[in-house]
């Protein structure tokens, strides 16, 4: 099965159950590493918006992880759910994609406005893959968190709103009308006093726009030629207003598809080379989902356990993770075959591994998974590859910000914990804004046994970026049980102190649970200067932040 077949099926899963294995990280040698920090050898800035959310209205992620209710027992900012407000505030997320995902080309914005006890209750996309029982808001959307509510949201904790508009089920009247109502000034239209009347007199300002998600799939099924055509439509003279420059970001590939991103590219291009100067972004798509070591091609049978899992299992999802590094090269590549002056950006708006079912912590969370030391490793090279192509990436959205996939949160009712992959955003959020300097790492590849035949993958990888006079240095160490000793040589500046935040643990496995919120925290460490080059000991299986002062 493929996931475009998994799509259209949304088939009910089994709750499996969850066996640990732990790796004791004995006979561990230390493997002497190099990194060089290259000073003179900037790749640009690290756009805060790499470092992004995705919050579909799917299953658990809107009703429970996010909106809790103003009536609700659980603490809430004007029924936003307190405790993510307050973890998301630590992170600095600049930007969040709503309201999918698939679930944005079957929903109508305005089912979403006015009076609440007005709005009406509509089959929500991902109704077939509900269990019997699942709460009633997973099945028929309430629509009682539509624009406003996201909108108080992202001001809640400080992050712009990327909105994604139907082009499958709408017509591009309702494309342009929505943005009337997010955009246009106070007074102005009758669809601004509706807006005044919620309470919001003043303007959203919303500047990034989806055109459609997944065209090529559940988005309308399109071939990249239609889908071209459909994105002119719904984009050419859609309203302007001030203070809200408008960013759209066209439905591109998923994973290695570059036929998608030439084919629509080909097609904007035959109106005109200088029609892609309106596009700011190509989303593309990348899940981790292949675990069957080479086995199969089967979406269902391919995929591995998020808690259950062996050593093997541990570098097939890095493998898996590191091929973002030569999609986002590839598709560039793809990309500037029309667009030689590079206008338009990579948008990496869906990104993380896809489990099985079966870890849920609440049982029944369609899509929900129980991320683990692994996931954060996978997280940390993810936004690694990203700090590396800060030209080239424009926005990144992990997939998705809680009860959904590779989670920051997991909540339900009254109970809340912060997932390894938060900590990471957490630990991340240092390089935003920062300028991304070229950085080499020297350090012998891991080996392994893949089913009777030796694999390698690299020994460490990461990036770092500079602010004012701080560097910031991340990186992950993919040895399951080798902790690496690098000397970190900065070429054109000398460190004069420095501090470290590690996530690691004794059990690759480990993860945190509403019971165990902290089985798996960031603890500092050490950072020894050996003449004017730092060291540092990377643990086995780890990510690493390093914040060095230079003189
Ligand atoms: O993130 C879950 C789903 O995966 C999204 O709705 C869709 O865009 C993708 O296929």
């Amino acid at each position: 099965m493929k996931r475009r077949e998994f799509i259209r099926n949304i088939a009910a899963a089994g709750v499996g159950v969850l066996v640990f294995r732990s790796t004791p990280k004995i006979f561990a040698q230390t493997v002497p590493g190099r990194i060089e920090i290259l000073m003179d050898e900037p790749l640009g800035t690290i756009s805060p918006n790499i470092y992004g959310h995705f919050t579909e209205n799917l299953s658990g992620v809107i009703y429970d992880g996010i909106w809790v209710g103003e009536n609700s027992k659980v603490p809430n900012v004007g029924g936003i759910r307190k405790e993510l407000i307050d973890e998301m505030k630590k992170i600095n997320p600049a930007i969040v994609r709503f309201p999918g995902g698939c679930f944005a080309d079957s929903y109508d914005w305005r089912d979403g406005i006015g009076p609440v006890e007005k709005r009406p209750r509509r089959t929500n996309f991902w109704n077939g893959g509900e269990k019997p029982g699942a709460p009633d808001a997973h099945r028929y959307d309430p629509n009682r968190f539509g624009t406003n509510e996201f909108v108080q949201f992202c001001r809640a904790i400080g992050a712009q709103p990327y909105l994604a508009a139907n082009l499958r089920s709408l017509p591009a009247q309702e494309f342009n009308r929505w943005i009337e109502y997010c955009n246009s000034p106070a007074g102005s239209t009758t669809l601004a006093d509706m807006r005044a009347a919620a309470g919001f007199k003043d303007p959203f300002n919303v500047h990034y726009w989806g055109v459609g998600n997944e065209s090529w799939g559940c988005g309308g099924n399109f071939t990249p030629q239609e889908y071209a055509v459909e994105y002119r439509r719904f984009t050419a003279w859609a309203p302007g207003y001030p203070g809200a420059d408008l960013s759209f970001v066209a439905s591109g590939p998923n994973d290695d598809k570059w036929d998608w991103t030439r084919g629509f590219l080909e097609e904007i291009v035959r109106k005109g080379k200088n029609e892609v100067r309106g596009i700011f972004g190509l989303a593309l798509h990348y899940y981790a989902w292949n675990l069957s070591r080479g086995k199969t091609s089967d979406w269902n049978k391919g995929k591995g356990e998020a808690v259950n899992f062996d050593e093997v299992d541990w570098y097939e999802l890095l493998r898996q993770g590191d091929v973002m590094e030569s999609l986002i090269k590839g598709h560039w590549l793809a990309m500037g075959e029309f667009d030689p002056e590079h206008h338009i950006k990579l948008v990496v708006d869906e990104w993380g591994p896809w489990y099985k079912p079966g870890s849920e912590l609440t049982p029944g969370d369609q899509l929900e998974q129980l991320p683990t030391l692994r996931d954060a490793v996978f997280s940390g090279m993810t936004l690694d590859t990203f700090n590396r192509h800060p030209e080239k990436v424009g926005i990144g959205c992990c997939a998705q910000l809680i009860n959904c996939l590779n989670s920051l949160y997991l909540a339900h009712e009254d109970r809340f914990c912060v997932t390894p992959v938060g900590h990471v955003f957490d630990m991340y959020a240092a390089h935003q804004g920062g300028t991304g300097l070229r950085t080499e790492f020297s350090v012998p590849a891991v080996h392994y046994d893949r089913d009777g035949q030796t694999a390698s993958f690299w020994g460490l990888q990461g990036s770092a970026s500079l602010h004012g006079k701080e560097l910031v240095l991340t990186a992950v160490n993919p040895d399951v049980k080798n902790p690496i000793e690098a000397q970190i040589a900065i070429r054109g500046a000398r460190v004069k102190s420095g501090s470290a935040t590690v996530l690691t643990a004794s059990d690759i496995h480990a993860h945190n649970t509403f019971e165990q919120r902290k089985a798996i925290v960031p603890t500092t460490a050490q950072i020894e200067i050996k003449g004017d080059a730092p060291v540092f000991r990377f643990p086995a299986a780890s990510v690493v932040k390093l914040t060095l002062a230079l003189a």
